[in-house]
């Protein structure tokens, strides 16, 4: 019995309004399988015995079987004696829903196709690759690497050395990287609510004890709030994004990012910064300004950002702009988990670097009309959606104006289209009046997959127990 455990009174806060018109048991299932599925219970997680959920929940005992039944019947769920029920999906149950149509359309993911110049760019990568056949496993970066990393921030008014620089395996190794060297047991982590779910699970597992201030599509962060938590909690780390922030797409204004870094620089606070999301630009009035630009009153900003929104996904290649004395306490921190970044992929990117300005303007001209479509079809096909504007990012936040979020998610895999509902981005069941709709498909998928979420959507309005406004009457 190794599989970390979920307790009830957990699996009951994920649960969240999870009651609807059907089975009983049909309806608990339904939602722990969402829950599963969107990674929320991650998959080798043991579920609460069934008597103490039948416990918590105030059910009996043979309906939490039944869904348990259900669950494994429905290939997310393994039961082996003496050990327990394990979340744990097969693979080949995804492709197809019961008694629904093959699941073909994504509106969960929200990541760019590879850039068309990627393939170049290996190619050169490989040409160049024999003169570094000498070379040891490298934890830190390729010098070449760093120095160009270095000179984009330089360019965008953010003085950079190469030393400041280190060269991880992606945005997220980079989060994990620093939460690891800064967070303890016990400390306190500001985050933003809602966020990127992985930086949150990452903290968490560390032991830190979150701190969660709100960010909306439509107002942003509020100004006071966030520095009124920051100089009551002193949080030992405070992760943001505050360029296109996912979920929201909203970003900080400069005035309320001089008076975090005064704040974090009192309270000792150190500011992880993520920028992910930062060079995915539609119509951002005024260009790039990285936020540590603003740090005028020495706060300690480390800054992460990555080629995976703007290269490809697939290319695991990320970096930390940091202090130079923070850059070597992460390299020899980093030994402990992972050996450094392989020297072709590094390659690769150096290569498509000088492709940059093209690559970015590619991304823009995807964005802009993939947002344009999702805006204007919404707009007219699901007026009573308060559907927000972006200038750039990963996704429209789009309030539902009722909390559905889960039970539009498992509509919609009827329909063939899957959907991360509103709560995977925030802690304990919060959003479910929010859904995440990314802009980052094509246009023409997505306006497929956009006519299959309103159909899921008018399946759902009509359920007889769901009491909607009429539609356009929020
Ligand atoms: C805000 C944010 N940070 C980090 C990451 C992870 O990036 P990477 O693929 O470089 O690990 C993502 C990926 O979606 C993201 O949205």
């Amino acid at each position: 019995m190794n599989e970390p455990a979920l307790a009830a009174r957990t699996l009951v806060v994920l649960l969240g309004d999870w009651r609807g018109s059907g089975t009983t048991y049909r309806n608990l299932a339904d939602r722990i399988r969402l829950l599963i599925l969107d990674g929320r219970i991650p998959s080798g997680t043991r579920l609460p015995a069934e008597r103490e959920l039948a416990e918590r929940l105030g059910l009996s005992r043979a309906t939490i079987s039944s869904a348990y039944r259900d669950l494994r019947e429905r290939a997310v769920l393994h039961s082996v004696r003496g050990s327990g029920s394990v979340a744990r999906i097969n693979p080949a149950s995804l492709a197809r829903e019961p008694g629904g149509r093959p699941v073909l359309l994504d509106l969960a993911r929200a990541s760019l196709p590879a850039a068309p110049q990627l393939p170049e760019a290996a190619l050169a990568a490989a040409e160049a690759l024999p003169r570094y056949l000498d070379a040891d496993s490298d934890p830190v970066g390729l010098p070449e690497l760093r120095a160009a990393i270095a000179a984009r921030y330089s360019a965008q008014g953010l003085p950079t050395r190469p030393d400041q620089i280190m060269v991880t395996l992606g945005a997220q190794h980079a989060i994990g990287l620093v939460t690891r060297l800064f967070l303890a047991r016990g400390d306190r982590a500001l985050i933003e609510h809602p966020s990127y779910p992985y930086a949150h699970d990452t903290m968490r597992a560390l032991g830190a004890r979150v701190v969660a201030v709100p960010v909306t599509a439509e107002t942003g962060w509020d100004a006071d709030e966030l520095i009124d938590t920051v100089e009551r909690t002193s949080p030992a780390l405070a992760y943001l994004m505050p360029d296109f922030h996912n979920p929201t797409g909203a970003s900080m204004p400069r005035d309320l990012r001089e008076r975090l870094c005064r704040v974090a620089a009192k309270q000792g606070t150190v500011l992880l910064i993520d920028e992910t999301t930062a060079d995915l630009d539609i119509d951002r009035p005024g260009p790039m300004r990285p936020f540590a630009v603003d740090n005028r009153s020495g706060a300690e900003i480390i800054t992460v950002g990555t080629v995976g929104k703007t290269l490809w996904a697939g290319i695991r290649l990320g970096w930390i702009r940091a202090e130079a004395a923070t850059i070597t306490r992460l390299v020899a921190s980093r030994t402990r988990s992972d050996l450094g970044t392989s020297i072709l992929e590094q390659l690769t990117v150096l290569e498509a670097f000088k492709a940059m300005p093209q690559i970015l303007e590619l991304r823009q001209r995807q964005l802009r009309a993939t947002r344009d479509v999702t805006v204007s079809y919404l707009s007219s096909r699901v007026p009573e959606w308060q559907i927000p504007h972006v200038h750039g990012g990963l996704a429209l936040w789009v309030n539902l104006g009722t909390p559905v979020s889960s039970r539009l998610t498992l509509t919609a895999r009827q329909h063939g289209l899957l959907l991360s509902a509103g709560p995977r981005f925030g802690a304990d069941g919060a959003f479910e009046r929010f859904l995440r709709i990314p802009i980052t498909g094509p246009s023409e998928v997505t306006e497929t997959a956009l006519a299959a979420l309103v159909d899921s959507w008018e399946e759902l309005r009509a359920a007889p127990d769901l009491e909607l406004p009429p539609p356009g009457r929020y």
